[in-house]
């Protein structure tokens, strides 16, 4: 089976053929990413309306070189996915409505795929990893903790009630005057400054729900930037560190409460999964190795160009669904807010726009 995906929800605008065999291994036949990264970093995040113009010119030659590298034709195709949502509005139609053209034209069914269900079934990709396991999410739009039960299967167990965890290292950095995107940034920085110098909140730590909260120690952070005057390169190390200490400690225990949930309710989990660009994090890393480890599980998290937003997982989410007989008609709607468990209710005092997706 081999299927188009394409991946326009945000700020990379991606296509990519994945072939899935009969017994359920994948090979990747092309893997194209176009990180906008360039357009949006004078203006320190993601301007939506300069995203989705960007999607538009940048579309059709992404598709017409995913093709080209596969060496797969046009008629070959047993479908077309595109991420429907959810995401900024403008980049999901676009990529919506080429998929629907493709399908249209060459006669091959259209996949409409949750972005955070491409995310989720990415494992099964790079890894051949069996049902149930437990997705750790954190991007720049969401941060959540998620049972992953079967294709169309997911618990959400937790999520965040403000920031999104990528958002708020993309902020702290912002604040100190970092580049954008901020994480690595941070990341970079933290490595050569003393996380002990400040003593930073450590964000729902203990309570018994595996929600997530980043607002409050992010502003913890403006308070004390706010102190130091003038702001030496050594201060915004050990603030960045400081941080960075803060949103580990609440992430190992989150995740502990998380796995602590998965285990009452649906058993041991085959794995501790980690997805999204805040999983390239080194420390994080090294923080998720001791929490699955405590949970006596294993910990897999896919290459970093699998983890950040790319085609090749919309493509394979496709041909899950597409096995599963699940497929979509050419009057599917794009989605701005799409949830990936639909009995989820956004947690109390939830007031983020972005990262409740
Ligand atoms: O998954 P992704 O590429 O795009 C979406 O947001 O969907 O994630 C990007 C986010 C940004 O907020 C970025 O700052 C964060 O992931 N990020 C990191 C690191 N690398 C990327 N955060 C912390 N440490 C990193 N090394
Ligand atoms: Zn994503």
């Amino acid at each position: 089976m081999l299927v188009l995906g394409i991946e326009t929800t945000c700020d990379e605008t991606a296509a990519a053929v994945v072939e899935r065999q009969a017994d359920g291994s994948a090979r990747i036949l092309s893997n194209i990413v176009r990180s906008q990264t360039e357009e949006h970093a004078p203006y320190g995040g993601v301007v939506p309306e300069i995203a989705a113009r960007a999607h538009v010119e940048l579309l059709d030659g992404i598709v017409a070189s995913a093709m080209k590298e596969s060496g797969v034709g046009f008629p070959r195709l047993s479908g077309v996915a595109a991420a429907a949502g959810p995401g900024l509005i403008g980049g999901v139609i676009v990529g919506l409505t080429t998929a629907k053209a493709i399908a249209f034209v060459h006669r091959t069914p259209l996949i409409a795929v949750n972005h955070l269900e491409a995310h989720a079934l990415t494992p099964r990709l790079t890894d051949a990893l069996e049902f149930p396991y437990c997705l750790f999410l954190a991007s720049g739009g969401h941060t959540q903790i998620v049972a992953v039960l079967g294709v169309g299967n997911y618990v959400r167990l937790g999520t965040t009630v403000d920031d999104a965890m990528g958002e708020a290292f993309d902020k702290v950095a912002k604040m100190l005057g970092l580049p954008y995107p901020g994480g690595p940034q941070v990341e970079r920085a933290a490595a050569s400054g003393d996380a002990t110098r400040f003593n930073f909140p450590r964000p729902m730590l203990g309570r018994p729900d595996a929600n997530f909260s980043l607002s409050g120690l992010k502003t913890a952070v403006r308070n004390e930037i706010g102190r130091i005057n003038p702001l030496e390169p050594q201060d915004i190390s050990d603030l960045c560190a400081g941080f960075q200490a803060a949103v580990l400690e609440a992430t190992a225990d989150r995740l502990g409460v998380g796995l602590k949930l998965f285990q009452e309710r649906f058993g041991t989990p085959r794995a501790l999964v980690a997805a999204g660009g805040v999983a390239a994090n080194q420390a994080i890393r090294a923080a998720l190795e001791s929490v699955a480890a405590r949970a006596q599980t294993a910990l897999i998290i896919p290459p970093p160009a699998l983890c950040t937003d790319n085609g090749a997982m919309i493509a394979w989410a496709g041909a899950e669904r597409l096995v599963a007989g699940l497929t979509d008609t050419l009057e599917t709607p794009p989605r701005a807010r799409w949830l990936l468990d639909a009995s989820a209710q956004a947690p109390a005092g939830f007031a983020n726009t972005r990262a409740g997706f």
